[in-house]
């Protein structure tokens, strides 16, 4: 089972960080052990979204540089027994990681780890390169737009023509009215359009903007339909099941 997973997206503020602290969170609240890794460089959110902005002291290039151990920047996530994180440097400096980096760091992470998420900026960049060969599989987060979907295609490609080729999607901020009124592709077209696997859809909610803001994942919110629906994605990653389109005729 595929233990190191890359969060991506072709455009920007697709949802990547919201949905890696929330399959992260959702995975501990099940009993597994896992570490978050804020892989933004410079343009850090993990820890807002996590509350614990004024817990971050060390980060990752702190890390890689020596001037600290990585149980310094591994910091247990507040209301979480087996949440982990890492914060990335909250400024473009001139360190840099190299893919050689981050696959020391993720075979000792998976010693102490069932599950390593790294959460990447958007597009292509030098964090990106970095972390794809140590991962082992791609969650893509893409708008239901076709603009959002045509980048997370073309990403989808770059990762396996450069050998990550084991790829999931997790269409976010879905509006079921322009979905309805067809001014977005529906569920279905956007399953049978892709060559990639659908993994999830997230619908538009204010609540998940109300958790980012407030730093509390939005699965914490227990019996909610955003936690049933995290929990569903989670165990199609996980039993690697995509949906259909059946699904995406239903909705
Ligand atoms: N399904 C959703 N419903 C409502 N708001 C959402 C949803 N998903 C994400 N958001 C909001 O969109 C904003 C951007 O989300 P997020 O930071 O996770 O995107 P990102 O892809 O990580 O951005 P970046 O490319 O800058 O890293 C946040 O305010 C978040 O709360
Ligand atoms: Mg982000």
């Amino acid at each position: 089972m595929e233990k190191v997973f890359l969060v991506a997206s072709g455009k920007g503020g697709t949802g990547k960080t919201m949905f890696a602290v929330n399959f992260g969170a959702l995975l501990a609240r099940c009993g597994k052990r896992v570490a978050l890794i804020d892989m933004d460089l410079g343009m850090r959110n993990m820890d807002l979204y996590l509350g614990m902005e004024n817990r971050v002291v060390f980060n990752i290039m702190d890390v890689m540089s020596g001037i600290c151990r990585l149980n310094k920047a591994m910091q247990k996530v507040k209301g979480f027994d087996s949440l982990y994180f890492m914060a990335a440097s909250p400024r473009k400096d001139d360190r840099k990681l190299t893919p050689q980096h981050m696959e020391s760091l993720c075979e000792i992470l998976q010693k102490y780890f069932d599950f390593v998420i790294l959460d990447c900026g958007a597009g292509i960049g030098d964090a990106l390169e970095a972390s794809m060969g140590a991962a082992q599989c791609a969650i893509i987060v893409t708008e239901p737009e076709t603009a959002s979907l045509r980048d997370a295609d073309t990403l989808i490609s770059y990762l396996s023509d450069h050998g990550l080729r084991n790829s999931y999607l997790v269409v976010n901020k879905i509006d079921l009215d322009l979905m309805k009124a067809g001014i977005l592709p529906d569920a279905g077209s956007i399953i049978n359009g892709t060559g990639t696997p659908v993994v999830g859809m997230i619908q538009m909610d204010k609540d998940i903007r109300i958790s980012t803001g407030k730093g509390i994942p939005v699965v914490c919110q227990t019996g909610s339909y955003i936690e049933e629906n995290f929990r569903q994605i989670a165990g199609r990653i996980l039993t690697d099941q995509p949906m259909t389109a059946m699904y995406g005729e239903d909705q």
